[in-house]
């Protein structure tokens, strides 16, 4: 058996770099490694890597099958002749027309596809051109975020559930086919339960998908967004922001954390490809045993 030099490097709340893997040619054992990593840090950020769109899709489908891109309001979803690879970009082709989503603003803090029924397990972007500066993603730990909540707090929303809209995607815009709407009661979306737990490592995590259009099931809109800017405020107490370079790989598990983009200059390019993993099970309430762990 090939020896393995697959090295990590904790970046401290969540979040580890690997070393010594070319993601190209990844052997099993490799694999296995950087799964074991990722269970443990849920995001894993790989440099210097080069791939084509095939060796992307090869390294993804290690985690699973792969999910379309989702529906968004703007721009061209894919690569000709790769429909499971999602361009993230604010570049125009010669047309003028934009050759992915999500443009140069921010985006604010959100789990991809989480308004679905089965939400992604895991995405990836992969960095092509990037801007001088901006354009950071940042994420938060879902697992630290409700560890670090008051247990009164946490006991109060382990069994309630939170609609998750999917009327706007991450950038504010409206997505294909649906009607803007400020109801977080009547709009379109999934309810999930607010306090999950990873089906593989067992641990809790927060679920909160996006703050806009977001309703706890049951309650008094008043006391659900009351309640909501509470939760939402723990988010921002376990971050990790990456800037990227040329040939970064992130990964992160889209089940226990959230990630956010800063907005960069609409004149600099910036290109990436993303894929996702498809959802293995939908989101799971946490057992009540683990409130008391
Ligand atoms: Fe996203």
């Amino acid at each position: 058996m090939p020896a393995v030099s697959v090295k990590v490097r904790s970046l401290g709340t969540l979040g580890a770099e690997i070393e010594g893997v070319d993601l190209a040619r990844a052997s099993e054992a490799e694999i296995d490694a950087v799964k074991k990593a990722w269970y443990r840090h849920d995001v894993l950020v790989f440099h210097k890597q080069r791939l084509s769109d095939d060796d992307l899709l090869a390294f993804s489908r290690h985690f699973g099958d792969l999910d379309s891109p989702p529906n968004q309001g703007a721009g061209r979803k894919s690569p000709e002749g790769y429909p499971d690879v999602y361009v993230v970009s604010n570049v125009l082709d010669a047309k003028g027309e934009p050759i992915g989503a999500l443009g140069d603003g921010e985006a604010s803090w959100h789990t991809d596809m989480s308004y679905a029924p089965r939400p992604p397990d895991a995405s990836m972007l992969y960095s092509l051109e990037i801007p001088a500066q901006g354009g950071d993603t940042s994420f938060c730990s879902m697992k630290a975020a409700l560890a670090r909540m008051p247990k009164a707090l946490a006991k109060r929303i382990w069994n309630l559930d939170i609609k998750h809209d999917g009327t706007y995607d991450s950038g504010g815009y409206v997505r294909k086919g649906l009607a803007a709407t400020n109801d977080p009661r009547t709009s379109t979306g999934t309810p999930h339960p607010a306090v999950i737990a990873h089906p593989v490592s067992g641990q809790a995590a927060l679920y909160l998908g996006r703050r806009r259009n977001a309703y706890i099931v049951g309650l008094e809109l008043a006391e659900s967004e009351r309640l909501l800017d509470e939760i939402w405020s723990y988010v921002d107490t376990a971050v990790y922001s990456h800037r990227w370079a040329l040939g970064d790989l992130v990964l992160w598990d889209n089940r226990t954390t959230m990630h956010r983009r800063d907005a960069f200059d609409p004149k600099a390019r910036r290109v990436m490809h993303r894929t996702q993993i498809k959802g293995s099970a939908a989101p799971k309430r946490a057992p009540q045993a683990l409130l008391a762990a």
